[in-house]
């Protein structure tokens, strides 16, 4: 990790706390990837301290939800950035130091308008004491945490309404082709493709100006928790997955092309929209995709 803060005033922390660890050799941002343009800064190394002074020591006051991964919290970066932080559950018992770098260090080389941008993680283990039986007795406890750009406007989720309520058509427009273009930068625009997975509204997040970036690919792998994903989350994400995926956990990047198929469709058509269209005969459908002028410019 090159920048480990200290420069901007940021508190500087260590990847590895433990004294069993070395230090981190996180790689920098991608520059051979084909676009970038909005980060200026490289992720900054926090320690958990400073993480629980800057979410009120993880209140419910500052939480902002809870996923499959970890619960997210509202603070402020000491540069003045507001952030999102995600603490992972400490229940990642199958993924060791090497896998959490590989993947942390697909995150961090991310660089693309539509990408929700890494600011900060923090990855520590803390030894501590407690009385046992009358006994002083050692533990361990590893804090992952991954910090990002705060979302003004919050997932897509949020924005979900029928063809006649809501988003107007050009913001629908906006979305579906930010969606569109932060995807194929993942599958085209780097070195080796990230395939997202977990395409859904929920993971498509919205700023102030309503533009789409993609967030929380590659966590299933970050997190060990890959085989049992679709069991755990059926209800989450059954919808948005193709049968190759669902019954043969065959992984390509259709998967991510079948879950934006469907989330396409919930932005035109709304929630519901994906029903009223597999209850429309073929030809119907043909029909309305040929009259449709949605999105003539
Ligand atoms: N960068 C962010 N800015 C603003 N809000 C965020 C940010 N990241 C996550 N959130 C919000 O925090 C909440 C929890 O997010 P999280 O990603 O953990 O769960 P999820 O997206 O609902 O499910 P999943 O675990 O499948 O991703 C959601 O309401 C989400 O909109
Ligand atoms: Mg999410």
């Amino acid at each position: 990790m090159a920048s480990t803060g200290g420069s901007d005033g940021a508190p500087k922390g260590e990847p590895f706390s433990s004294s069993s660890r070395s230090s981190s050799s996180f790689t920098s941002r991608d520059s051979s990837s084909t676009v970038g343009s909005n980060v200026s800064t490289e992720p900054t190394s926090l320690t958990i301290q400073v993480l629980q002074e800057i979410t009120d020591n993880f209140s419910e006051e500052k939480a902002l939800g809870q996923g499959a991964y970890g619960k997210v919290y509202k603070g402020v970066h000491a540069n003045g950035e507001e952030i999102a932080v995600k603490l992972l559950h400490n229940n990642m018992s199958s993924t060791n130091d090497e896998k959490f770098q590989h993947e942390f260090d697909n995150l961090m080389m991310l660089n693309h308008p539509n990408i929700v941008r890494l600011v900060g993680y923090c990855y520590e283990t803390q030894r501590q004491h407690t009385d046992y039986q009358g006994r002083i007795v050692f533990g361990e406890t590893t804090y992952r945490a991954l910090c990002f750009e705060y979302m003004h406007k919050g997932s897509l989720q949020r924005h979900l309404s029928n063809e006649s309520h809501g988003l107007d058509w050009k913001t629908r427009y906006k979305i579906i082709k930010g969606t569109c273009e932060g995807l194929k930068y993942l599958h085209e625009g780097l070195k080796k493709p990230i395939y997202h997975l977990d395409l859904k509204p929920d993971n498509i997040l919205l700023n102030d100006d309503m533009v789409p970036k993609l967030a929380d690919f590659g966590l299933s792998k970050l997190c060990g928790a890959e085989q049992t994903r679709v069991t755990e989350q059926a209800l989450g994400t059954f919808g948005y997955m193709p049968p190759e995926y669902l019954f043969h956990r065959l992984v390509s990047n259709k998967v991510d092309i079948f879950s934006l198929g469907v989330v396409i469709t919930k932005i035109i058509a709304g929630p519901e929209g994906p029903k009223r269209i597999a209850e429309t005969s073929n030809q119907e459908f043909l029909d309305q995709v040929k009259n449709c002028k949605l999105f003539t410019p």
